[in-house]
């Protein structure tokens, strides 16, 4: 489908020479932001009480790491001295990571002491570090009980604050400071925990690296944990801490932190909590790949679109160091758009064989470069970003000029897929637009035969910014690639464009960009949509039958993604009429699936099934990828609709397939990845549930669809019991379902899961503000699919919050849908029994139905419950058993836990456990004294307010809440009170 041979003009009328910007560092729309901008800044003060915030901004990820720090904790409170190494590239997030470590820990009773390099370190003052940290600990406690502590308290005298007092005795050298070092660590940690805190290690002197050794080695029975952070991309081989980690990491309580980059999604977590205004999926794309990942380049570029000095200096210092001949070597591997190979480098850089080898061998052990094969990458992105800006432009025109002709001369030089895009960015780097243009051309039509549409949508949004001639044709193909790559912001900016340029000639033309729009602004969660398919269905007066069928199609498609069945049916019996009577097989058959699943929804549900799949089966002989992929993704909606899980697995499975083969799974893919997670909840099968949501995840979808995986994904955490990953899911995907605006299919997934999360964390009037956002939603007729599964959850949440209107609108919402398939009737049977509508039992018979075993065992559970406060308690043995031996195999570890208490609470024995005990609280393994406890923290009190009502330490009070936790399995206070309120432990 390549472009019609064109006469192409150049435009050379930017003002600058025709010199094109540069690739990045500044929106291609938005124009260069002045470098030294101001820029926002970020309060940074940490707040006391380890709630997890830091100034504005939440500790994103890193959970594999505070575990391994969670360990040294445990193992030094067994008596067992503990290091910890925590390594990373600058800005990678090892000074928030220690700190939020060491607020928490500082919160929980320990003493946190810190101390750091300073960059001058290694040249002169000694032991600064340890210095620190010692004047660290006068201020907590004082002069005197420091030198109470000390048994040798004059040898410390040095590393003290100057006083009027004696002076420093020095005699017997370090090894009497060492000791009398050592014997004040040791004597705080038979007090309590202790935290050494050391960052920059990478700047300490060997005198501190000497301390600190002798210090790790010879700490016994005290609860002390060291942890050091350092830079790891800035200590070469011969670094005296390279010895140092070395050696201690050979001990037994030692411990290797590597911090990672951080991942796209966390990127996405970080941007929508910092500049949540500037947030999209274009936005978090650009700056992964400009970040990598690097935590601090994300902060600076969340809002911003220019690299700042300051980081850009941050980066920069390690390649100013080089000689002048590598430094050129470095800055030509920065022209490249890929990993340059090593002819490709040696045909440009123009030196010989051994001057190149010993060039580049420089530059990958100052880890400026890494070798991959037999080419060279970027240690990271940001470095080539930062090495490429630092150039001059008259610098980078000419070296991308010598690329250009290397390339002319020997295209071998790159893989023939690549050979086409490199030769446009390098003719188009060197301001060349009379070559730019053609070879940006060439490579668009090279992407889209690889189907590599977002890759192509880019080109041709470059080309167009140099094109002067024939521009309508070129912006609906930038069109038509964005639309297809799921560019879809991309895809709005051109198709606004070409509106404004008056790019349609036709008016069916026109109205085909109309209704790409209304289609772009669906997937963006922008509002509008069906106004915007109405307005296209508006301009085809007089449009030829050929150009109508193909936007009735995408308006079709466009009212049944927003649930407006009756219109979609409509339109889609047109688009059918009039495909037919182009004989246009494809566009019938997508016609005939907005017909069939609109039947699904509005008409006769048997006709709208076998529509579907005869679709499916004629797409597949006509070898019509696309054509299958959606006849499945919808077939497979409305199997799950009706509880047919096993089979929707099947269908969504073999959607995937053909939505590889049409590369199509940042789209549909991710849509479909959606519904199959969907049954693969309902039947229980979680780890599927999260393989399949990662694996689209890292597809990149638009971010609804990626918003509501990862709602997905986070309930099947949640079901697992794993609260924590629950949560964090949830705070990933709410910025991605996007805000007041977002439609129902985004939003509702991700409300019901926040809600649920909010409840098990014992946080109800959150999840009553949450599902009220989500009531406003689900009292919408059509979409069923999903609103029902959000109404247990909100009458659970009124129940729990006493809200007599909330549970009135709960019950007028589900009175308002339909209930004609068996999981919808099975909701409004839950929702019907949590608002205390109906009988539980009736709940759980029809979730068993439906076959969903951990509803059926939720129901089952609450029903022995409900029984258990009647007279005929007979049942309850059999009921417990049967929901926990669900609970059991499902690895549904919460409802699990629930269901024991209860039935320790009800006497029953379900599986080897020892007979039941007698009062409830020792029926829960508790002593009379953390009953006590419990029903305080059920009420919220602090263990202040505990110790001052129970007349006992707060210490005392927070071993009693550690030890309740332990036994309720808790994580939280929170949960364990969530745990109290569900077992009704503590009512009248
Ligand atoms: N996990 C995280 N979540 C959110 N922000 C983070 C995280 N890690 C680091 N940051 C932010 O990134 C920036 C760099 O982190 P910092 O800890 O100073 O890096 P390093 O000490 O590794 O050089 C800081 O502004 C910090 O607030
Ligand atoms: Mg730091």
């Amino acid at each position: 489908m390549g472009g019609a041979p064109i006469r192409w003009a150049i435009r050379c009328s930017n003002g600058r020479g025709g010199v094109p910007e540069r690739e990045s560092g500044r929106c291609p729309n938005r124009g260069l932001i002045p470098r030294g901008r101001s820029r926002r800044r970020h309060p940074e003060r940490t707040v006391p009480g380890g709630s997890g915030m830091i100034g504005s901004v939440e500790l994103i990820g890193r959970r594999p790491q505070l575990a391994v720090l969670g360990e040294a904790v445990q193992g030094a409170q067994a008596g067992y001295p503990q290091f910890v190494a925590v390594g990373g590239a600058a800005g990678i997030g090892k000074t928030f990571l220690l700190e939020h470590f060491a607020e928490n820990l500082a919160a929980a009773g320990a003493r946190v002491v810190r101390g750091a390099g300073i960059e001058l370190g290694s040249q002169g003052l000694a032991l600064v570090p340890v210095r620190a940290m010692v004047r660290d600990l006068v201020r907590q406690v004082g002069r005197e009980r420091v030198a109470e502590l000390a048994p040798d308290a004059a040898a410390l005298a040095p590393l003290l604050p100057r006083t009027g007092g004696p002076q420093p005795d020095d005699r017997g050298g370090p090894a009497r400071l060492f000791d009398a070092l050592t014997a004040l660590v040791e004597r705080l940690g038979q007090e309590r925990t202790v935290l050494l805190a050391v960052d920059d290690l990478h700047w300490a002197d060997r005198s501190t690296l000497d301390l600190l050794r002798y210090l790790v080695r010879t700490l016994r029975d005290s609860r002390v944990v060291t942890a050091a952070a350092y830079r790891s991309d800035d200590i070469g081989p011969d670094h005296p801490l390279v010895g140092f980690l070395a050696e201690l990491g050979r001990l037994p309580g030692a411990h290797r932190i590597d911090l990672p980059p951080l991942g796209r999604a966390e990127t996405a977590g970080l941007i929508g909590a910092l500049a949540p205004e500037r947030f999209s999926e274009r936005r978090v794309d650009e700056v992964f790949r400009r970040t990598g990942g690097n935590t601090l380049a994300v902060r600076e570029l969340a809002a911003e679109d220019v690299l700042p000095p300051s980081l850009a200096d941050l980066v920069l210092r390690r390649v100013r160091r080089l000689d002048d001949r590598v430094r050129e070597l470095v800055r030509l591997a920065a022209l490249s758009a890929a990993p340059v190979s090593h002819d490709l480098i040696a045909a440009v850089a123009g030196l010989d064989e051994a001057e190149l080898i010993a060039g580049l061998r420089t530059a990958v052990d100052a880890r400026l470069l890494v070798p991959s094969g037999d080419s060279y990458a970027f240690a990271h992105a940001l470095l080539r970003e930062a090495v490429r800006d630092d150039l001059l432009p008259a610098q980078a025109r000419r070296y991308h000029r010598r690329y250009a002709r290397a390339l002319q001369s020997d295209p071998s030089l790159v893989a023939p897929e690549r050979r086409a895009s490199e030769a446009a960015h390098h003719w188009y780097g060197a301001g060349d637009l009379e070559q730019a243009l053609p070879a940006l051309l060439e490579a668009a039509d090279a992407a889209e035969r690889l189907n590599a549409r977002a890759e192509q949508a880019r080109l041709l949004e470059r080309a167009l910014r140099i094109a002067e001639h024939d521009r309508p044709a070129l912006l609906r193909r930038a069109v038509e690639a964005a639309a297809w790559a799921g560019e879809d912001v991309l895809a709005l900016d051109l198709i606004e464009r070409a509106l404004a340029e008056g790019a349609p000639g036709t008016p069916g033309e026109e109205a085909m960009l109309l209704a790409l729009r209304a289609l772009t602004l669906l997937n963006l969660r922008r509002g509008g949509a069906a106004a915007a398919a109405e307005e296209a269905l508006g301009r085809l007066e007089g449009v030829p039958a050929a150009e109508q069928a193909p936007v009735l199609d995408l308006a079709g498609a466009v009212f049944m993604a927003d649930c407006r069945w009756e219109r979609a049916r409509d339109i889609g019996e047109q688009a059918l009429r009039l495909a037919a009577d182009n004989g246009d097989a494809a566009l019938a058959a997508n016609a005939r699936i907005t017909l069939g699943t609109a039947l699904t929804r509005i008409g006769d549900r048997a006709v709208g099934l076998s529509v579907l799949h005869s679709v499916r089966e004629e797409c597949a002989e006509r070898g019509d990828t696309i054509g299958s992929a959606r006849a499945r993704v919808n077939l497979a909606i409305v199997e799950v609709s009706l509880g047919r899980y096993e089979a929707a697995v099947g269908t969504a499975e073999a959607g995937l397939e053909s939505c590889r083969a049409a590369g199509l799974e940042r789209t549909l893919g991710a849509l479909l990845t959606a519904v199959l997670a969907t049954a693969l909840n309902a039947m229980g099968r979680y780890a599927r549930v999260e393989e399949a949501a990662a694996l689209a995840l890292r597809k990149d979808p638009a971010s609804g669809f990626a918003g509501v995986l990862l709602a997905l994904s986070g309930e099947a955490a949640l079901r697992r019991g794993d609260l924590p990953t629950a949560r964090e899911r949830c705070s990933l995907a709410r910025p991605l379902v996007g805000g007041e605006a977002a439609p129902p299919v985004y939003a509702l997934p991700y409300l019901r899961v926040e809600a649920e999360v909010a409840l098990a964390e014992n946080r109800p009037e959150d999840a009553r503000r949450i599902v009220v956002q989500g009531l406003d939603r689900a009292a919408r007729a059509g979409n069923e699919a999903d609103a029902w599964p959000l109404l247990p959850v909100a009458a659970r949440a009124a129940v729990r919050e006493g809200d007599a209107s909330l549970r009135e609108r709960v019950r007028a919402t589900a009175g308002g849908l339909r209930r004609d398939t068996p999981p919808w009737a099975a909701f409004a049977a839950e929702c019907a029994a949590e608002l205390g509508d109906a009988r539980w039992s009736a709940a759980a018979a029809a979730w068993k139905a439906v076959a969903d075993p951990y509803r059926e065992a939720y129901a089952t559970m609450r029903t022995a419950q409900e029984e258990g406060r009647g007279k005929d308690r007979g049942g309850v043995p059999a009921l417990l058993r049967s929901a926990a031996a669900t609970a059991r195999d499902l690895g549904a570890a919460a409802l699990l836990q629930e269901i024991e208490v209860l039935a320790r609470g009800a006497h029953v024995v379900l599986e080897h456990e020892a007979p039941a005990a007698k009062t409830p609280a020792e029926r829960l393994g508790l002593t009379a004294r953390e009953a006590e406890v419990l029903r305080l923290v059920a009420e919220g009190s602090s263990n202040r307010r505990i110790a001052a009502e129970l007349f006992i330490s707060v210490k005392t009070a927070s071993v009693h809440v550690s030890r309740i936790l332990g036994k309720l399995g808790a994580a939280t206070r929170g949960e364990a009170a969530a745990t109290a309120h569900r077992l009704g432990l503590f009512e009248p």
